[in-house]
């Protein structure tokens, strides 16, 4: 049996092409990297950020973006990259070079230094006050020389009061200049806001753009890259243009939803027997584009 059968997809698609549809169907659900110019560009500014020299003020990164539009995912693949590796020379702590933190529903100190402690593995102690889980997690980053705090969910900082707000962005920018490492907030443009509004952490922060998709030679690229990577026999064709401008348009340039409409698509696919994806499966999958459930939700 040879793979040449199917030259429209990408090795790991093609070697699982002709396993049955049930397993198919399970491997279309399941999360996947898709490189993109934009997110290989995030990495590459990432990769700087981790290499460069301490010094006593160190420039951060906020990666900015509307919801589910791969945020996540990037910084996810970017962490992954830099997994914890050997124990760290002489106090045996395990290094951690990218720790991720979510932010927690509110700008509160204490929940904030809590999420760091677990990401560190670190037992939780949830009665100590701020002080001392500050001390604890202070040490902690530094035992295990964590060169680069990710801060998910940043926008979360305006969902406190005036003061909180502020009292949170100091804390920011005394753990940066306290650790001497670079900060990556992660958000949505309202994170963008929340940052901006501390002059001295607004140019600390170089924000990185994650914009809605357009029509272009990148977006046909993506599709191109999202069909290669889905184990149908037969070719869809996801870039050619009715295709593709019925995709932007139901999705509104998210990726997520991007995604997220080819794969049920795919799956409706396989549910029928079928080997492509074609645009009147787009019609039947009752999808509703994101300001559409929004309204519905709110
Ligand atoms: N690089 C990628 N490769 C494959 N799929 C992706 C990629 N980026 C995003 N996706 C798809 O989009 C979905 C949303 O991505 P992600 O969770 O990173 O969004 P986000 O910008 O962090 O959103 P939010 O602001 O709501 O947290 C993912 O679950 C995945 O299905
Ligand atoms: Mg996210």
């Amino acid at each position: 049996m040879s793979d040449a059968h199917y030259p429209h997809l990408l090795p790991v698609a093609q070697a699982l092409a002709d396993a049955p549809a049930e397993l198919r169907v399970r491997r279309v659900r399941a999360d996947r990297w898709m490189g993109y110019a934009r997110a290989e560009a995030a990495l590459s500014a990432l990769e700087d950020l981790l290499t460069f020299p301490k010094r006593l003020r160190m420039p951060n990164l906020l990666l900015v973006g509307p919801s589910n539009n791969g945020k996540t995912m990037i910084v996810e693949k970017f962490r992954r990259e830099h997994l914890p590796g050997d124990p760290h020379a002489g106090n045996g702590a395990i290094a951690i070079p990218v720790l991720k933190v979510q932010m927690p529903p509110a700008p509160d100190e204490r929940r904030f230094f809590s999420a760091v402690l677990e990401a560190l593995g670190a037992p939780d102690r949830s009665n100590d006050r701020l002080a001392a889980k500050q001390d604890m997690a202070m040490r902690m980053l530094r035992a295990t020389d964590v060169r680069m705090l990710v801060i998910d969910e940043v926008h979360n900082i305006l969902s406190g009061s005036r003061d909180q707000q502020r009292r949170f962005l100091n804390l920011l920018r005394w753990l940066g200049n306290e650790l001497q490492i670079p900060l990556v907030a992660v958000g949505t443009a309202e994170a963008l806001r929340a940052i901006q509004s501390d002059d001295q952490l607004a140019n600390r922060f170089t924000p990185f753009n994650l914009p809605p998709w357009r029509m272009g030679p990148e977006y046909l690229r993506l599709l191109n890259t999202l069909e290669a990577m889905l184990p149908l026999r037969e070719r869809s064709g996801l870039e050619e243009p009715a295709m593709a401008q019925k995709l932007l348009t139901s999705s509104e340039g998210i990726l997520g939803e991007i995604v997220a409409l080819v794969t049920s698509a795919a799956v409706a696919a396989l549910a029928n027997g079928r080997e492509r994806v074609d645009i009147d499966m787009l019609d039947d999958i009752d999808f509703k584009p994101p300001t559409d459930r929004r309204r519905a939700a709110g």
